[in-house]
């Protein structure tokens, strides 16, 4: 993913390359939470195994952060295999992904990030690798052109991506397995604050984790980043241990309020309440009155706040929601229905 510099941004920043490295767990077993992905992972991967068959191919896709690099790197040590890593956009020819896959090993895993980000002359290239493990070459121009097969070893190919929209049919269609991994509950977060903080020696209590976990968005890459964050304030004001009121202090500091939300989201909110009257407003007029880029608001601002329930995306645009208008501490509009309950669109 492109990098971003919201702290409460799924998108990776610089600053994450190597927590995103250090804190990955290793197995399945350390895998926290997406547990029907994981138990469907795990049969696949020991049927697979016993037959001493390649993976199926694994498609993975969800918001930035929740974890699929992480799990494409665990199916493949599961499998005891090796991974090839690339992504989409570095694909930029069919020879560069021809080179690609003539250099696998047997039941290899090839993960391609950002997959959705594929040329279409090199995804046509790609579905007879997924599907005969075979290569169509052409040799040659005009009339004397031939076409050539080439037998490639068999392989998984895991794809990541967090537009599974934007996936053509044919290439979705190929994929015998599909993913999507949730946000993570508090608890699940919590678990996976206190896992880093154990990693990074880090000293932070129950209440400490727990607090961290809630304003993290449902987002292990957020939690990390929140707790390494956290730690800098607790080394200089709390003695260097993470309780609670020193996470809640550190967290307001960086302006990340009680749900995790920041300056961006209640920018969102603000502009859909007070200059839509709570919308609906589309995509791109929110963008252009906010600033905020379309796909921005799209990929990493409004995930959130549809899953905390604050706005929801009707044909006509977007609405804020009653929940929305308390967060902000806005009053309600006085339209009610025959039911005396607040009518907002
Ligand atoms: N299930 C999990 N249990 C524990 N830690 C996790 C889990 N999922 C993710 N993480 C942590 O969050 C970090 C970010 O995850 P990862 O890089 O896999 O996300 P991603 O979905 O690939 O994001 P992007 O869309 O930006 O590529 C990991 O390095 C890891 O530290
Ligand atoms: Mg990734």
């Amino acid at each position: 993913m492109e990098e971003e510099s919201r702290i409460v941004s799924g998108m990776k920043m610089k600053e994450d390359v190597t927590a995103d490295v250090t804190l990955r767990p290793q197995s399945l077993g350390e895998y926290i939470g997406q547990d029907k992905v994981k138990e469907k992972m795990a049969i696949f991967i020991e049927a697979a195994k016993k037959r001493g068959e390649a993976l199926d191919h694994v498609l993975l896709y969800g918001p930035p952060g929740l974890g699929k690099t992480t799990l494409a790197h665990i199916i493949a040590q599961e499998l005891n295999v090796n991974i090839r890593i690339t992504s989409g956009p570095a694909i930029e020819r069919p020879g560069d992904l021809a080179a690609l896959l003539t250099n696998l090993s047997d039941k290899d895993v090839l993960f391609i990030d950002e997959i959705h980000r594929l040329n279409s002359s090199v995804e046509e290239v790609l579905y007879p690798a997924m599907e005969d493990y075979a290569l169509d070459i052409i040799l040659g121009k005009g009339p004397s052109a031939r076409s050539m097969r080439i037998d490639l070893p068999r392989f998984t190919l895991v794809g990541a991506t967090t537009r599974a929209g934007m996936l053509t049919s044919p290439l979705r269609d190929r994929f015998g397995v599909i993913n999507r991994l949730q946000m993570y509950d508090a608890d699940q977060l919590k678990t996976i604050v206190k896992r880093s903080a154990k990693i990074l020696e880090i000293e932070v209590d129950e209440e400490g984790a727990a607090e961290i976990a809630r304003r993290s968005r449902g987002t292990p890459r957020i939690a990390n980043r929140l707790l390494r964050r956290v730690r800098d304030f607790a080394d200089v004001r709390a003695e260097g241990v993470i309780t609670r009121d020193a996470a809640d202090k550190g967290l307001q500091l960086l302006e990340v309020d009680e749900l995790g939300l920041d300056n961006s989201d209640r920018l969102i909110l603000d502009a859909i309440i007070m200059k839509f009257g709570g919308g609906p407003v589309g995509l791109d007029t929110l963008a252009a009155t906010t600033g905020e880029e379309a796909g921005t608001i799209e990929d990493v601002i409004e995930p959130f706040l549809l899953q905390l329930g604050f706005i929801q995306r009707t044909p006509r645009g977007r609405c804020a929601t009653e929940n929305a208008y308390r967060h902000m501490g806005i009053p309600l509009p006085q339209n009610t229905d025959n039911k005396g309950q607040t009518r907002l669109f």
